[in-house]
């Protein structure tokens, strides 16, 4: 396994290997660098990447789809300032990395939604998620652009894939005080990471945080129902 060399001839190994990257790239949350302590990536990561499972860039996981980077996955973590009693709902579940990191993140008694439009990847990542520990995860197949209406509104939204804008439904779901953080753009050369923030008032201000690359927001390609990963 690739090691990064500390003081003392000590050695990094595992999430210690990524949260220190994290760490030198600018990320100082200490809750969120704890949740990337406590989550292996690799067991989000197909066998065949295992080798590559705490490098800094995203793999493929089937389907034409990718578990993001993880510096990605912290900003867009880190944006959301998650105190841990939110309400949150996922855009684009894809391996359920993303997922437990915000399962981490949150008290026992908060939720976490996401929502997934490809079948496989819901299921695949709804056995990771149970297998370790992260059950109580609400995951659904559908189009996430309609957001999780009966169980809005959320604190914070998150959003792992990019609609050219904004769509309606999340923004109207988005609560008072609530965040939101999304790629949005045209194609993945013209993608900026937007922070949406509706104000105590109910009036929205945003601003872009970095540009970014992801694969398109698609559209619904069939009727959506609900599974627990339990
Ligand atoms: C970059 S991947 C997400 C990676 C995820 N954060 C992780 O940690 O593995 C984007 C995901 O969004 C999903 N997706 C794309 N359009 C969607 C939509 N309209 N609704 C729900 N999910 C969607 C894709 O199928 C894909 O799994």
């Amino acid at each position: 396994m690739e090691e990064i060399k500390q003081g003392q001839g000590e050695s990094l190994q595992g999430e210690s290997l990524l949260v220190r990257r994290l760490v030198e790239q600018g990320v100082r949350d200490p809750r969120v660098l704890n949740a990337f302590e406590q989550v292996p990536r690799a067991a989000f990561v197909p066998a065949e990447l295992q080798a590559e499972s705490q490098d800094d860039r995203p793999l493929d996981i089937g389907c034409g789809q990718s578990i993001s980077q993880p510096l990605i996955v912290a900003a867009m973590t880190e944006a959301l300032q998650l105190s841990g009693s939110e309400r949150v709902l996922e855009v684009g579940t894809g391996s359920g990395y993303q997922t437990a990191i915000l399962c981490q993140l949150l008290g026992p008694g908060a939720k976490v939604r996401s929502i997934e439009i490809v079948p496989e990847l819901l299921a695949r990542a709804a056995i990771t998620l149970a297998r370790l520990g992260y059950g109580r995860a609400e995951l659904r197949l559908g189009d996430g652009a309609l957001g999780w209406p009966e169980a809005a509104p959320f604190d914070a939204i998150l959003v792992a894939a990019a609609p050219r804008e904004v769509p309606p439904a999340l923004l109207e779901q988005l609560a008072p005080g609530g965040r939101l953080v999304i790629p949005v753009g045209p194609n993945p050369d013209h993608q900026e990471l937007q922070l949406w923030h509706r104000l105590s008032s109910g009036a929205l201000e945003h601003r872009t945080l970095l540009a970014v690359r992801f694969v398109p927001l698609v559209a619904r390609r069939q009727g959506s129902h609900s599974s627990s990963g339990n």
